[in-house]
This record gives structure tokens, sequence and C-alpha cells, in this order.
């Protein structure tokens, strides 16, 4: 049997959540793999949160905020860049791989680019397999909630 990566994509409110609901309002076609976690904005997210999705059992993780220049709270997506690539070199650190972690950019009328960003997440993760850190269970994007 293949293997079937599980993703999280913490997503912003203002833009990438309305973008996904946009892709699926147009019955654009892709992957299930990933369970999207509502964020007010990308700024909210912490190193820890991505850290913590990785150890409760995420193959892959990513971020979607408000394209440069068009955040809500300013500069939210600007810092969770800057916390995403952070994070990134301690996942290649610690052996878990920081390709597993990206962020994106998109608007809420962007329904075809969320559409390819969950395929390429997929397709990423799928070809480097499992995440080396995982516990062997499911999870559920409940259990990686971010508090507002
Ligand atoms: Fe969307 Fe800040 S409001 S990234």
């Amino acid at each position: 049997m293949s293997f079937e990566p599980e993703i999280i994509g913490f997503c912003c409110q203002y833009c990438a959540f309305a973008a996904a609901d946009l892709a699926g309002a147009m019955r654009l076609q892709y992957p299930p793999n990933v369970k999207i976690v509502l964020i007010p904005c990308t700024g909210r997210i912490d190193i820890i949160h991505l850290l913590r999705a990785f150890e409760d059992g995420a193959d892959g993780v990513f971020v979607a905020g408000c394209l440069e220049g068009n955040c809500h709270f300013l500069e939210g997506n600007i810092w969770a860049k800057k916390r995403v690539i952070y994070t990134k070199g301690i996942l290649d650190e610690i052996g878990v791989g920081g390709d597993r972690l990206e962020m994106y950019n998109m608007s809420a009328a962007m329904g075809q680019r969320f559409a390819e960003v969950a395929t390429e997440m997929t397709e990423r993760i799928r070809a480097l397999g499992p995440n080396p850190a995982r516990k062997h269970k499911k999870i559920e994007a409940a259990e990686v909630a971010v508090e507002a």
C-alpha cells in the first residue's frame, strides 16, 4: 500500500482559509491529505506550534497567509515567514527535514493556488516518506489547534 501523508495546513482566515473554501466551491480537484487549521493570522503561529504538529504525527506542515503587504495585522505574515525559515533549520538539525515545512502566500481569490499548494505539498511529502519522528497515531486537526 502506498504511503499517504498527513499534512497540516495552518491557514489564515482572511486569505488561505477563504481560498480553500473557494477551491471547494469551484469543485477543484486536490488530494485530501491536508487538514486545515484555521488561524486568525499567520503572525499567531509560533515555532512551538510547528514543532508540535510534527511531534503529534504530521508528515508535512504548511503555513498559508495573506500576500506580502496585505496582512490584516500589518506584518503577521512577515513574522510567520521568519519563524518558518527558523523552524526549517531546527527540523534539519533534528533529522526530521526542513523540506517538510513550507510557507505560502495567497489571496482569498486564489482558490486555484490553494489546490496547487495542497497538491504540491502532498507530492513532496509523499516523495520524502513518513515523518521519522511520527508517533504511531492518526492526528486530528483539533489536536494542533491554535488559540485565538
Ligand atoms: Fe492573513 Fe495576517 S491576516 S496573514
